[in-house]
């Protein structure tokens, strides 16, 4: 699906239908009432009776006389107060979804919004163009019936009357395409089943998209891993047919801002626990395990596609976590690649062994930051249920600029303490550490386990494991996959300089 940009009047736009937002319990701007007068009052009329009263994701159709478009789409925007991109974003998605069921090919959209609440032109676009695309996305190449009745939607027009408004509108629509690119495409790694989304085939995927992003793409495999003693991600891979990959991913921009910024992805394609195996119920969730590493792939493609002028380095540790003869074991005592030992308490807290391996990796940059993403622990989702990933690091400079990226994006987070007291829960009396720190503040001791592999770099982590999958769909986000991440990260990575 296509996002395009049309300056001219409205009486100009040749189209199926013409999508308008109204807030809630607002008189009309001065744009919409002559528009109203146009529709002869068709608005009012509507307004009046009570049908539509702007609440946010409402929606309404009209099909005015003597009127092109011949119909109208209304989205509510909300209240006025409440305003923000994200409504945007929501109000997208929503007409997109009303358009596909209606089965129109080409629809043109009003900026709603626009200039509201200090909301630049550029900036509006860009919500609009991904609220749009993020909607569209789905994947069906697993269904053999029904396939007749799928209708996709070609493309939707951002109308604009202000000539002078070019520029920006289409800046917007540019870097709205890249994100939601870059998020579709984590999806679709995340949405694969694991005997498709292999190890291998996740590094096939990112090998060609090196090719045609023109980035650098170097893989490791367990001969080489065993050479460079990654102790803790072969570990985990023992118990697994499928051989563990470290894919090496740098995008060197050729005007580029200071220092490198490192972002690392966990990888699980499949994460059964293990020996400490998990409870059957919900176990295939367990597919979704490489978010993380999706999230860095995709994010690497996409700030190569844009040119974003920030020298990037992405490592993604991959593999299954299966229960076998040749897995690892519950007490076995690991040695990492830091040099580090840890004493295995369960097989299941994998995330943070194959990560380990990876921040230590990650020294070799001698990185300003790195930003690691993960569906790390279960005790997340308790903690914060499916509305925000968990953010923990050890700079707090740092947390503050990825809490202002994520406020623009959209994707919400929120910062745990990683106090020191709670090392004392992974203290091993044979190893160095412990690779669990059992139930109380389990997100705070498994980042408190990746700090000990980060030295004094500037470091910060992502759990995302309530958000990797969206059990019942959102304006903009559909049922299955998110793609949680790569909105922020090409945010965090566009802004590196600011502040
Ligand atoms: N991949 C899981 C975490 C997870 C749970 C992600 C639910 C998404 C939804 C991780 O590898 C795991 O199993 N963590 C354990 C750690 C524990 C053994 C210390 C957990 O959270 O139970
Ligand atoms: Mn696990
Ligand atoms: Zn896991």
């Amino acid at each position: 699906m296509k996002v395009e940009l049309k300056l001219g009047k409205v009486e100009e736009l040749k189209s199926e239908a013409l999508a308008l937002g109204l807030f809630e319990g607002q008189g009309f701007s001065k744009e919409v009432r002559v528009l109203d007068k146009k529709l002869e009052g068709a608005l009012s009329l509507l307004l009046k009776n009570g049908d539509f009263n702007g609440k946010l994701n409402q929606t309404a159709v009209l099909y005015p006389k003597d009127f092109e478009p011949r119909r109208v789409i209304l989205v509510g925007l909300g209240k006025k107060e409440k305003f923000n991109l994200d409504k945007i974003r929501q109000a997208g998605g929503t007409v997109y979804k009303k358009a596909k069921e209606l089965k129109i090919k080409n629809y043109v959209s009003y900026l709603y919004g626009k200039g509201q609440k200090g909301i630049d032109f550029q900036s509006c676009a860009q919500a609009l163009t991904e609220g749009t695309l993020l909607s569209s996305y789905h994947l069906d190449q697993y269904k053999t019936e029904g396939k007749e009745e799928l209708f996709e939607v070609d493309s939707m027009t951002i109308w604009e009357e202000d000539k002078t408004k070019k520029g920006a509108i289409e800046k917007g629509i540019r870097s709205g395409e890249i994100n939601s690119w870059g998020t579709n495409l984590a999806r679709d790694m995340v949405s694969h089943p694991s005997n498709v989304m292999t190890p291998g085939k996740m590094a096939e995927i990112a090998s060609s998209l090196s090719k045609e992003y023109k980035f650098g793409f170097e893989v490791l495999s367990p001969a080489e891993l065993k050479k460079l003693k990654m102790g803790a991600l072969l570990a985990v891979a023992q118990g697994s047919q499928q051989p563990a990959k470290f894919m090496v991913m740098e995008h060197m921009p050729e005007k580029k801002r200071k220092g490198t910024v490192v972002l690392v992805g966990k990888a699980i394609t499949f994460d059964s626990g293990g020996i400490s195996i998990k409870p059957s119920e919900g176990m295939w969730e367990m597919k979704g395990d490489m978010a993380g590493g999706a999230a860095v792939i995709a994010t690497l493609a996409a700030a190569a596609k844009e040119g974003i002028p920030v020298h990037l380095i992405g490592l993604v540790p991959a593999t299954e976590n299966l229960p076998s003869g040749t897995a690892f074991k519950p007490g076995d005592i690991i040695r990492s690649y830091s040099g580090k030992t840890i004493e295995i308490i369960s097989t299941d807290a994998e995330g943070r062994l194959i990560l380990a391996d990876a921040l230590a990796y990650a020294q070799k940059y001698e990185p300003r930051a790195i930003l690691d993403i993960a569906t790390l622990t279960g005790a997340c989702v308790i903690a914060l249920g499916h509305v925000a990933a968990g953010l923990l690091g050890n700079d707090q400079r740092l947390i503050n600029k990825i809490k202002r990226s994520a406020q623009k994006t959209g994707e919400k987070v929120w910062e745990l303490p990683l106090y020191e007291e709670y090392d004392e829960q992974i203290k091993s009396d044979l190893a160095d550490m412990k690779n669990s720190g059992g139930r109380p503040g389990g997100t705070i001791t498994a980042a408190g386990f990746l700090k000990k592999f980060v030295g004094k770099t500037s470091w910060a982590h992502l759990d995302i494991a309530g958000m990797d999958w969206e059990e019942k769909g959102k304006p903009y986000i559909p049922k299955g996959a998110i793609g949680f991440g790569v909105r922020l990260f090409l945010q965090f990575l566009r802004d590196w300089d600011k502040r």
